[in-house]
Order: structure tokens, then C-alpha cells, then sequence
């Protein structure tokens, strides 16, 4: 049991958990194990006794200082303010009937949903905010005209678009910018940076009224 669990908490810190080789070290009277990863580097040395969540944390506490990069999500949150996705909370609080299509959904599946989507919504800031993941080839990214995708308003599409000569979905001004002011790389409409960008944009839209065809 302890070994089941110990393993489940390592894979969650990333770390392979078949190669941990554990090496028993006696110092003064308390005892001491030290862990190493299996690429040789990260080694931690934790009391014997500690086990489970706390063992997890001591590793990822380690980790996280040895790869100061590798949390590209966080990183991205703490560097650019981001809208956070609705609070599905009452679905949980039993005003959903049974039988009700969500009726059956746990703490862990909105945790799930709000993850993945915010997941969605970062990456999306990451390209909006990189002249080089645009492939700009004047070192243009869209936050110095926009910036917090400020004056796009995603919630006026579709409209008219005088420098397309037709109304316009929001990606095909999207497209637009990366073509003219941006020089960048040329995005299908189903590009995976294209659907990134159009969900960073609509998330920091979050809370503004739907007005489609507004100038
Ligand atoms: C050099 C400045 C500049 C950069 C960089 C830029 N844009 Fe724009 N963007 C504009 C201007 C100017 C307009 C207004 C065009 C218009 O509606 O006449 C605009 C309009 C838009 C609109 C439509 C806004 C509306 O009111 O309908 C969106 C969406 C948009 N940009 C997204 C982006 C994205 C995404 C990027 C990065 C790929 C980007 N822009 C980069 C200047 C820029």
C-alpha cells in the first residue's frame, strides 16, 4: 500500500517512477532516504517516515527548482493577467436535477473542465504575446497594438470588415493582423495556434455583452 502510493505520487511530479533507485543514509540518530530521478540529477533527502502527499511535495518542490521553466501554464498566468473561466460551482450544489445532463459531475470533473480550458486560453496568450511563435519577420507580437487583446472585440463578430470587402468571422481578422501589421506566418483557420489565439481573445472578452456586427 505504501509502495501503491508512494508511486501514484510520483508520477504525478513527473518523475519515473520505476527508475527511482532509493539509497539508505544514516545520519546521526534520525534516519534519511535519498531519492534520485532517473535523469541522475534531481536528488531530495527526506526522513524515512515521509511518505504519500508529503513525499510528492518534497519532490516537486525539488523540480521545481531545477526546472525553473518546465510550468509554462503558471508562468504564463503570473506573467499576463488572464480572465478566469466561469464558476461552474452550482452545478455541484444540487440544483441540477437527477437525470439532468449534469447531474452526475464531480468536484474533479469541473477542476478537469477549468483546467483544460484555461490550458487552451494560455497557450493562446503565449502566441498572442511571442513575435516568434507568430513567425513575424518584424518582430511584431499582437499585445503591442492590443495590449490584454485590448480593441478586438471578439463579441462584434461577425460584421462587415471594410479591408476584407466582407463580413468577417473574428479569425479572419485575426488573420488579417498576423498578415499585415504582424508579417507573420500564414495560419489555417483550424491551425492549432489559430484556435489558441481566437480563445485567448473571446476569454479576455469574458463577462462583455454578444453585439454581433457592431462598429
Ligand atoms: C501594429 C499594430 C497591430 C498589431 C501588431 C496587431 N494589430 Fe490587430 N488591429 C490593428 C488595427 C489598426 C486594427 C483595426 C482594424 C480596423 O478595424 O480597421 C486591428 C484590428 C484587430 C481585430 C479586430 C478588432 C475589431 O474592432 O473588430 C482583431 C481581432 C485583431 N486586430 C487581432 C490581432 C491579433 C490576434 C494580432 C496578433 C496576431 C494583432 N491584432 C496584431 C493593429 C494591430
Amino acid at each position: 500500500m505504501y509502495i501503491k502510493s508512494t508511486v501514484a505520487e510520483l508520477m504525478n511530479v513527473l518523475l519515473c517512477a520505476t527508475c527511482i533507485s532509493v539509497v539508505l543514509m544514516i545520519t546521526g540518530c534520525s534516519e534519511e532516504v535519498e531519492y534520485t530521478t532517473c535523469d541522475g540529477r534531481n536528488k531530495v533527502k527526506v526522513a524515512e517516515e515521509t511518505e504519500g502527499q508529503d513525499l510528492a511535495d518534497t519532490l516537486m518542490a525539488q523540480w521545481k527548482r531545477e526546472n525553473p521553466n518546465r510550468n509554462w501554464v503558471e508562468e504564463e498566468k503570473e506573467r499576463h493577467e488572464l480572465k478566469p473561466p466561469a464558476d461552474n460551482s452550482s452545478l455541484l450544489k444540487g440544483e441540477q436535477g437527477e437525470g439532468h445532463i449534469y447531474g452526475n459531475y464531480t468536484e474533479k470533473d469541473l477542476l478537469m473542465w477549468q483546467r483544460e480550458t484555461e490550458k487552451l486560453v494560455v497557450e493562446g496568450s503565449r502566441i498572442f504575446h511571442s513575435a516568434q511563435l507568430l513567425g513575424s519577420q518584424v518582430s511584431v507580437s499582437c499585445d503591442m497594438c492590443h495590449p490584454h487583446a485590448a480593441n478586438t472585440h471578439p463579441e462584434t463578430y461577425p460584421k462587415f470588415q471594410t479591408q476584407l470587402g466582407r463580413v468577417a468571422l473574428l479569425r479572419d481578422m485575426i488573420h488579417w493582423c498576423i498578415d499585415n501589421p504582424v508579417r507573420g506566418e500564414h495560419l489555417a483557420p483550424d491551425d492549432p495556434r489559430m484556435r489558441a489565439l481566437e480563445a485567448y481573445i473571446m476569454a479576455q472578452r469574458s463577462g462583455t455583452m454578444m453585439n454581433y456586427g457592431k462598429h
